[in-house]
Parts: C-alpha cells; structure tokens; sequence
C-alpha cells in the first residue's frame, strides 16, 4: 500500500492511544509507584525490570535496555514495521489510517487492497461455514478419512467452496478464473479450503485441495495486491497464536503436514506456498525467532529442495541465526511421521537435526576425494562463492575455518569480521549534568520555554553534548510536541535514537512539582561550567603569548560569559 501516512496524524495517535492501555493488552501490567510495571517480554527474567509510564507515554526495561513510544512497542512486540505499527495502533482506538496520496492510482490501490483483505474475510468465513452445513460433507468426510479432528479444522478455518459468491469480487481477490469466453469460473471449486493469513491474520489467500486423485493436488491463489506466495508462508498466524517467540519455527512443504503436526502438539510449524525458500521468506521467519529447522522429504526431491533452502538461507545468516537441516526417513512426509511416532519422537528427530555447516560441507564434498590435490581444489573453488554470500560476522569466520581444515590450505578472508570494529561513541553522553538536563527536557518537553537564552550563545562544543542539546531544543521549538512519546518519534532512525530512549526513560524519583527546580538548577549549573570552560581556554591562550580577538577580550572581562549581560 502506498501513500506517506500524515506526520500530524502520527502526533495525534500517540497522543490519543494511551500505552498503559495498550501494553497491559499484550503484556499484563502491575502499578508500582509512578509506573507501571511487569516482567520483560523481551527477555527472561524474575523480576519485573520492565516500567511503563503513564505522563512521558513511554517503556523502558532496565533490563535489556528495549524502550520507546506505543509505535515502538508495537515493532518490537509484534514484530510489525513502523506503517504496520501505526496501522494496528490505529485499529486499537478505532479509527482509519489516512494517506497523503501523490496518484490516482496510489489511491485506486489502497481502496483495492482494502477491499480484497475484506472479500477474502467473508469469503474464509462463508468457506468455513459450509463446512458445517449440508453441502460441506463431502470435504467434512473427508477431512475424517485424513484423520484431521474437529479443533484443527476450526483452528485453521478449513472450509469448502461449494456455493456462490460476488463474482467481481472473487476475480479481483483471485478466487475466481476468467475464460477467454469470458464466462467466470469459481477458481476453487470443490476444493478443500485453507485461507492463509499473514502475520497480522488477516487472509491473504487461500490454498484449496481436491477431495480425491484428480490433479492438480493443490491450486493456490494467485499473486494479487495483498498476497504474495514468495514473501508469506502457510500457518504463521496460528504459529504466533499459540506463541509469538517460538524457539525454532520448523519448514515443512506441505499445507497438511502444519495441521498435522498442530494436532500432535507442534505448534512451531510453517508451509513455504509450494515455492522454493527464498531469502525473503528466512529474512521474515528470522525476525519471530532465532532458529529455522527446514523439513524435507529423504528422496531425492527432498535432498535437491534443501539444498535450494541452504542456497537461500545463507545470505540471511547473521550472527545468532541458526538453520539446521531435517531430513526425513522415506516415505514419510510430517504428516504421516508424526502420526506413526507421535511428538516425542518427531521432536527427537527434530534435535538431531544436522546444522548447516554440517550439511554444508557433507553436501559439497560428497563424490569428492578430499585426500588429493585436485579434489581439494574443486572443493575449495566450489564452496567459496557460497560462503562469500554470508553476511561478515563469527558465522562466516567459523565456516571459512572449518572450509581451511577440510581442504588442508590457507584460505584469506578479505577483512575482519565486522563486530570488532569499534563504534563511535555517541556525544551526547557528556556529563551527568548534561545527562540530567537532556533527560528532564526529553521528560518535560514543555521546559523548553525556560530555555536560558544563553545557551544558545555557546559554541557547540563548549560542554560535552552540547550541540546534542541544541538539536533537541530546536526539535522541540519546531515541532512543539505535546508529551515524550511525540517527541521520541522525530528521534526514530536517528543516530542517537537509543540514547534519547535512555534518557526519557532515566528516573530519579523526583516528583514533577520539582523536575522544573531541578531543570533550571541544572542549567545554571551548565551554563556556569560553560563559562569556566571558556575562562580557562582564554586564560590558557594568555599564558601562552596568544592575542585575544576583540570578543575574546570582552568574554574575557566578564568572566567568560559569551555575549551575555
Ligand atoms: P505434497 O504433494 O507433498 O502435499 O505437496 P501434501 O501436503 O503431502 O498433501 P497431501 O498430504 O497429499 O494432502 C506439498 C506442497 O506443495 C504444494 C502445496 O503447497 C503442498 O502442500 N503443491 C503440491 C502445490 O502447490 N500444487 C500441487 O499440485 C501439489
Ligand atoms: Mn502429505
């Protein structure tokens, strides 16, 4: 969907949504002095070091260090991206997000996927309740025959198609087929149905399964405005239903074996939509958990598919991702595993799963004699293009080792792997005064109208965090926001964001009535260490034979006090 979403609409979400409210939804909250607190959801711990507060509509852990506004709250939480957030932020107080929209057909693609996501509503609710009437007993039947209960089948909204429905609308969401003699056809028709959610559960498509031998097996809808088969797989809605931090999300080929392992008590399963793994289904899966264990037939079929899966894995491997490789016994698919071994003992199997470098390796090497030259250099010239799509980190560093052992040679890494480059440290961390008073204005962004004007007389680095200070300042004068949580969206990106979510999160346990005291105290303060500062350069300067510049010479006379009275 496109079209900017209004600044000034942002604003006022956040000023309308309270995030007590909306974090208590998710994450159950405790009152605690000023906060409101928990344990934190992004980490384990304890004791509660999670704190929501009410007046700066901010989170923070003290824990893991996570923190921002109820957008960022949402990102993390939900996973969602910044839009995503907004949007759901939105839908939790009931009201429509708006666009700025630049074309005529940015507009005309908004209403369309607005109304396609409702179409596909209806249409798996229609589905789902044919299942229950007369005309839906040929797929009920035969959903029993393939031993699937009556709580999956509710679970994961199978449905059948054996009715009518809008036929305009069922071409525009791909559930319907135009014939070049333009009569429509029902794309699905008699098909057990199995909608497809996103991660946000909202259909987005559906896969349909003939009730007997005839062929194709399965038809998937088609790419439409909201759907689209190399970004999403089959099952993740569910999956987060039943938790939204698994472990390890298991990659399994097949609509039925996601239900069959959900009914066995797997709950961590996802089907690719009969396409290849890309990078763009690892990059999404990577970001609900930490490692994907891919499932594959034992045949052939299978062994080809996986090493397709590692191919596409490889570039989405940074540090702390894991991809283990499962291969199943003949024969088998999940579905068919899991019923005759139950979940202790697919789950077994799930542990011994081969990491990829093992997989790795063993693939590249099979048919390979390591113990000569010329099989060692074919080995070393055939790993490398792939070990180079790995992105610089420990990851790559341990398989190029391992890829040095195996094929007995040196083999250089162009640069060292890029955590061990230093960072920069960020500026604004000067002083604890600058802390203090950069916090308390983040805080109480309405302290800006006691700004000292002086201040903005100093020379950027007259104090440590100085030019930081003013930035905020200006940001503040500028945008004029009305609480913390408005101003922490114009930090979003920035290259202080985490800082500034440090600070609008520091407490010192002082009661508002005093935060505006303690402000002006530590102004003065700062404004006086900017005058030593000054003094001690001049001085300084004297004492070294420099001449002073005629300003230099009047700060001079009043006591380093910059062009102020
Ligand atoms: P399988 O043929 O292995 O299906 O295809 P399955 O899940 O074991 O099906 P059942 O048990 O016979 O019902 C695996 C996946 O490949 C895609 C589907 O996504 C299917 O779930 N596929 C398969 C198609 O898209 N079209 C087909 O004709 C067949
Ligand atoms: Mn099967």
């Amino acid at each position: 969907m496109s079209g900017r979403i209004p600044r000034q609409f942002i604003d006022d979400l956040l000023l309308r949504v309270d995030i007590v409210d909306l974090v208590d939804s998710r994450v159950p909250l405790k009152k605690s002095g000023n906060n409101f607190v928990a344990r934190c959801p992004f980490h384990n711990e304890k004791t509660p070091s999670f704190s929501v507060n009410r007046n700066r509509q901010t989170y923070h852990c003290f824990g893991c260090g996570v923190g921002g506004n109820a957008i960022s709250f949402l990102m993390d939480y939900a996973h969602l991206g910044f839009v995503e957030a907004i949007e759901d932020l939105a839908g939790f107080i009931g009201v429509e997000v708006p666009r700025e929209l630049d074309t005529q057909y940015a507009a005309q693609s908004v209403a369309d996927s607005a109304a396609i996501y409702q179409t596909l509503e209806a249409v798996a609710a229609y589905y789902a309740e044919q299942l229950r009437s007369e005309t839906g007993q040929k797929a009920v039947t035969y959903l029993k025959q393939r031993g699937v209960t009556g709580l999956m089948a509710k679970t994961y909204a199978l449905g059948s198609l054996l009715g009518r429905f809008d036929r305009q609308k069922l071409l525009d969401a791909g559930l319907a087929v135009q014939k070049d003699d333009g009569k429509i056809y029902d794309r699905f028709r008699d098909r057990l149905m199995f909608p497809i959610r996103d991660k946000r559960h909202r259909v987005i498509g559906f896969g349909g399964r003939v009730l007997d031998d005839s062929l194709p097996k399965y038809l998937n809808s088609p790419e439409t405005a909201v759907f689209s088969k190399g970004k999403e797989v089959y099952g993740l809605s569910e999956l987060l239903d039943a938790n939204s931090k698994p472990q390890r999300i298991l990659m399994v080929e097949g609509y039925m074996d996601v239900i069959a392992l959900a009914q066995y008590g797997l709950r961590y399963a996802v089907a690719a939509l009969g396409t290849a793994t890309s990078k763009n289904h690892m990059d999404m899966l990577f970001r609900f958990t930490p490692e994907i264990v891919f499932c594959f037939d034992g045949d052939r079929a299978g062994q080809q598919a996986a090493w397709k899966a590692v191919e596409a894995a490889l570039p989405s491997l940074r540090d702390g991702r894991q991809v283990k490789i499962m291969l199943l016994p003949e024969n088998h698919d999940p579905d068919s595993l899991i019923r005759a071994e139950g979940i202790n003992g697919f789950e077994e199997r799930i542990h011994q799963a081969q990491s990829l470098s093992d997989y790795f390796f063993a693939h590249l090497s099979e048919n390979i004699d390591l113990k000569v030259a010329e099989g060692r250099a074919r080995f070393l010239a055939s790993a490398k293009p792939y070990l180079e799509k790995i992105p610089e980190g420990f990851f790559r560093e341990i398989m190029l080792t391992r890829l040095e052992e195996l094929a007995g040679k040196k083999f250089k890494s162009k640069s060292a792997p890029s955590d061990f480059k230093r960072s920069k440290k960020p500026p604004s961390q000067g002083s604890s005064l600058m802390r203090k008073m950069l916090a308390l204005l983040l805080q109480y962004p309405q302290f800006v109208k006691r700004i000292d004007p002086a201040l903005f007389e100093l020379n950027d680095n007259a104090v440590a965090g100085m030019g930081f200070l003013q930035q905020v300042i200006a940001v503040i004068n500028q945008e004029k926001p009305e609480n913390s949580a408005v101003l922490l969206e114009f930090f979003r990106g920035h290259e202080h964001e985490k800082t500034v979510n440090a600070l609008v999160n520091m407490d010192w346990g002082i009661a508002q009535m005093d935060a505006e005291a303690e402000f002006q105290g530590a102004m003065q303060q700062l404004l006086r260490q900017a005058d030593d500062a000054r003094m001690a350069f001049l001085i300084d300067k004297l004492a070294n034979g420099g001449k002073l510049s005629e300003q230099e010479l009047q700060d001079f006379k009043k006591g380093g006090k910059s062009n102020r009275g």
